[in-house]
């Protein structure tokens, strides 16, 4: 079969060496990031300081436009920062946790940086309400939803989980979240780049992720979505002089709030990052992610064949729709297993309550998915000769 997006390949260097299947952790870098940090030396080098006024100054929200162009977010509703938790802690600032309403709903699903965050602000008065999965591959929608009642602020949860790429029901957690006036913090970070987002279709509150994995832009770019009716009226505590409406005046005191997405910016920003993420960005947006979801429903149920047929457990849904870009697959022994697939230039990784976690992007062959799994078998063989 014809698969028009192999075109891609030749733009990804380490695909002519790997067989790289771990986009779920670090999508695989560009070529053109080589000459977008060539050109940054090269401003840095040449225009100095200028530089702020020629491009450095507004590249947050530039970039911030380019990944809100991706999840169909208004110009000017995303705003660049380091990572998730970063993000976390921006939304966290907006709001009060002294008062009657100051429950957080969260799944155990969530990525633990997450979680870590919000049990933390236990302190400053958040009653922390953590919903468990029954299986270890879904969150309990029904119980999920039943925990946001009334005195709920927020409800930070995954929109793909990344130990099991269940897909969560954004669109009933929102609906019920905002029918007892509460908050849904989506984390994005799964989803964006293989699973469609549209956060106005959503009406979701918040969403959040970064671009280092299946948008192929590298570490230390997050972003943050803010609907934009909440924009013009949150004032994140979190804050600096990147949030200022003039910046420049170097007023002291209390900040004047610019608009978003500066509004919940705080310092200088992460000028390497922003350019290196540039580049895939741009690729991903001319691919599309609608093409990329088909072809991923493709391969993740060729992957999920290929479990089956060696009888090893499937750690991700059966149902394409219920279902992100990876698949968690738990052979005998998986951490060991593993480690030899990465001894082979397998490139995968190992999660607890998981296993090998296979996730193929656009630029993966389907022969490098039988590649994979004939290496496991192969692995596995070996130990079992060895056993003996
Ligand atoms: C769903 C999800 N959220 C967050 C993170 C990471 O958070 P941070 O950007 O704070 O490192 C990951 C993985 O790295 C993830 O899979």
């Amino acid at each position: 079969m014809s698969d028009e997006l192999l075109r891609y390949r030749s733009e990804f260097p380490i695909l002519e060496r790997t067989t790289y299947l771990i986009s779920n952790s670090l999508g695989a870098m560009p070529r053109g990031v080589y000459d977008a940090m060539k050109s940054y030396a090269d401003i840095w080098a040449t225009r100095g300081v200028r530089a702020w006024e020629d491009r450095w100054w507004m590249l947050a929200a530039e970039v911030g436009d380019e990944i809100g162009a991706l999840m169909n977010a208004p110009k000017g509703s995303v705003s660049a920062h380091q990572n998730v938790t970063t993000c976390q802690a921006v939304v966290a600032s907006c709001f009060d946790f002294s008062g009657e309403r100051n429950k957080v709903v969260y799944s155990d699903m969530n990525f633990p940086s997450v979680m870590y965050f919000w049990e933390a602000q236990r302190q400053y008065g958040a009653r922390v309400h953590m919903v468990k999965t029954d299986d270890g591959v879904t969150v309990p929608t029904e119980r999920l939803l039943d925990a946001i009642d009334e005195t709920t602020l927020l409800v930070p949860v995954s929109h793909v989980i990344f130990r099991s790429a269940y897909i969560n029901d954004a669109k009933a957690i929102v609906e019920k979240a905002h029918r007892v006036g509460a908050h849904v913090v989506l984390d994005t970070f799964q989803s964006l780049g293989t699973v469609p987002v549209d956060v106005q279709a959503l009406n979701v509150d918040f969403a959040c992720g970064g671009v280092l994995k299946w948008l192929c832009g590298g570490p230390g770019v997050g972003y943050l979505y803010v609907r934009p009716d909440l924009g013009k009226k949150l004032e994140p505590k979190f804050t600096g002089w990147f949030a200022h409406q003039d910046s420049m005046a170097f007023e002291t005191g209390r900040i004047r709030y610019t608009d978003p997405p500066f509004r919940f910016m705080n310092g200088t920003t992460h000028i390497p990052a922003l350019e290196a993420a540039r580049p895939g960005l741009k690729i991903i947006s001319e691919v599309g992610v609608n093409r990329i979801r088909e072809k991923s429903k493709r391969q993740t149920a060729k992957l999920i064949t290929l479990a089956d047929q060696h009888e090893w457990r499937v750690n991700t849904p059966r149902d394409p729709e219920k279902r992100g870009g990876t698949v968690s697959i738990d052979m005998p022994d998986s951490q060991d297993v593993c480690r030899e697939l990465l001894k082979r230039d397998i490139l995968v990784d190992w999660r607890p309550k998981a296993g090998v976690r296979f996730s193929p992007h656009f630029y993966n062959t389907d022969q490098e998915l039988e590649i994979a799994l004939a290496a496991v078998e192969d692995i596995l063989k070996e130990r079992a000769v060895l056993a003996r």
